[in-house]
């Protein structure tokens, strides 16, 4: 029988999920019948959207560095939905800048958030997927993690050390059943204006970096948030079952190398 892509009966912790692509895909995740948890720093936002998504969504506070808060959160989410089954660490800061300006509290700032965050959540969530006979855990990168760009060093940092914790976590947690895998969102996509992007002037990266190979309508295509939700909801599901420890980018070909004209034949 084919596997799944249903999230029928799925409970999924989404962090950063008050706004930008953590809202579209807990929006997702209830499309698909299951129930999320949307955990932010923002909590006025976060109501607002749990408010917007219906019955299926509850809000809980919580700081993705803060080791305290997701001790509290996991015993909160034990008590009202029984467990988890997935997790998703979306959340994450953007810091842009030359490299020798860097200021170190802030490349900390970054680490803690971007880093350390995802490590301390699948560590306090691996034992309720476990417990529920393995999960899938959904870590967002970047095409940040696949290759570098000037002015985002300790992004960059942050975003290729998240995969490397990918595939630890998938090595170790696999033995339980659980899946852990990475997506890498294509950047300076004038379809995901966030507030995460908020002092990045996307037209002119766009024009200054042309490289989006694939065309569709011979228009260059890009990617926007519902095309990464649906493929972090994809590996949620049983759909996914024979995929863990791998990246999955979903850029629209942006990481797939250069497109150079002038070569015989083209
Ligand atoms: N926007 C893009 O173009 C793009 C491209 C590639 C990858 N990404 C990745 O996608 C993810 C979501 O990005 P976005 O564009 O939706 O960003 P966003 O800024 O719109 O949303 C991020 C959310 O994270 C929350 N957050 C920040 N610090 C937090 C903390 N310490 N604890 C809990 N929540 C916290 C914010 O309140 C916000 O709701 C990030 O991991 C980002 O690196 C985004």
């Amino acid at each position: 029988m084919n596997p799944s892509t249903s999230l029928e009966g799925r409970r999924v912790l989404v962090t950063g999920a008050a706004q930008g692509l953590g809202r579209t895909i807990a929006e997702r995740i209830v499309d698909l019948g299951g129930t999320v948890v949307i955990a932010d720093v923002q909590d006025d936002q976060g109501a607002h959207t749990v408010a917007a998504i219906g019955a299926a969504a509850t809000y809980e506070h919580l700081d993705v560095s803060s080791e305290h808060d997701w001790a509290e959160v996991c015993d909160r989410v034990t008590d009202s939905l029984g467990g988890l089954d997935g997790l998703v660490n979306n959340a994450a800061l953007l810091d842009m800048g030359p490299l020798e300006r860097i200021d170190p509290d802030r490349a900390r700032w970054l680490l803690d958030v971007n880093l350390l965050g995802p490590l301390l959540g699948i560590r306090a969530v691996a034992p309720l997927l476990r417990a529920s006979g393995g999960g899938s855990v959904v870590n967002v990168s970047s095409i940040g993690g696949l290759e570098g760009m000037n002015s985002t060093a300790t992004y960059n940092a942050t975003k290729w050390g998240l995969r490397g914790l990918s595939r630890a976590a998938a090595l170790e947690l696999g033995l339980d059943g659980t899946r852990v895998n990475t997506v890498c969102p294509g950047m300076g996509n004038p379809d995901m204006p966030t507030p995460f992007l908020g002092r990045f002037d996307l037209d002119r990266y766009l024009t200054t970096a042309p490289r989006l190979p694939f065309h569709q309508d011979g228009q260059p295509r890009n990617v926007d948030v519902h095309d990464v939700a649906e493929m972090v909801v994809w590996l949620l599901s049983d759909a996914a079952r024979g995929c863990t420890g791998a990246d999955f980018a979903v850029d629209a070909g942006w990481t797939a190398g250069t497109y150079a004209e002038g070569l015989p034949g083209f």
